[in-house]
């Protein structure tokens, strides 16, 4: 969707450095986004992965193919989330008699949430505690059945990032994007992008292999 810029505090993170080893999900996300269809994707995977990385990447990607994009940090607060929501939604334009509709939300909102308002956001995940989502909202129904928040009608992409990667919790509409560690070049390229001057591509494909490829780790070790 065009429409204005989203303010500082609804902005994706920036992406501190290159993000190596994601080119087909990338893809994947640039696709999605650009296209007409509504959705709901969901990059999964445990902590450190690049799932953030991954959705703040693909964020910038759509913004530069004009779409608007919304990011909203969700903690555990269904309050602090439909207030946000509803924020996008003003921004978006969505008729007051609707986003009442979506507020007092639930089974009789139907397809009127504000996932149907042709709304592109990022709902990271940021509890790191507790691996299922809850108190998403509104109401207490489980966030597959789709009548709170989240869900996939509407002219927009929804892309939630996760460490929850149970397809039963994100319902049969979801598209999942399980992450999976990098390989050996990747990895290395991670390790260079941090210390280019601490060994040669084949050691640092070398090392980052030994290492797991889990970017989190790689990014320390390269430090
Ligand atoms: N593909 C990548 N290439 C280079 N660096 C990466 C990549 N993916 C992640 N990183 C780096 O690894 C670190 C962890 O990434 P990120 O925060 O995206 O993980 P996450 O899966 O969202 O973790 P969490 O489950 O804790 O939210 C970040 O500092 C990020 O810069
Ligand atoms: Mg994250």
């Amino acid at each position: 969707m065009r429409a204005a810029a989203a303010r500082p505090s609804y902005r994706a993170p920036a992406v501190q450095a290159p993000v190596c080893g994601r080119d087909s999900q990338l893809a994947d996300l640039q696709t999605l986004a650009a296209g007409r269809d509504d959705g709901l994707v969901v990059v999964c995977g445990t902590g450190g992965l690049g799932k953030t990385t991954l959705a703040a990447q693909a964020a910038r990607q759509a913004e530069t193919q004009g779409r608007a994009v919304f990011w909203v940090r969700w903690q555990d607060d269904a309050a602090r989330l439909a207030h946000d929501l509803t924020r996008i939604a003003q921004e978006l334009g969505l008729p007051e008699t609707r986003l009442h509709d979506a507020q007092n939300g639930r089974a009789r909102s139907g397809r009127r949430g504000v996932g149907a308002t042709g709304l592109s956001a990022g709902v990271g995940d940021r509890d790191r505690q507790r691996r299922h989502p809850r108190n998403l909202g509104p109401g207490s129904e489980p966030v597959g059945s789709y009548r709170g928040w989240v869900r996939p009608d509407g002219a927009g992409l929804l892309l939630v990032t996760t460490r929850d990667t149970a397809p039963t919790t994100w319902g049969p509409r979801a598209h999942l994007v399980p992450l999976e560690p990098l390989a050996a070049d990747p990895s290395g390229a991670v390790l260079r992008d941090a210390a280019p001057a601490a060994g040669t591509t084949e050691e640092a494909a070398a090392l980052g292999e030994r290492l797991g490829g889990l970017p989190l780790a790689l990014e320390t070790a390269g430090r």
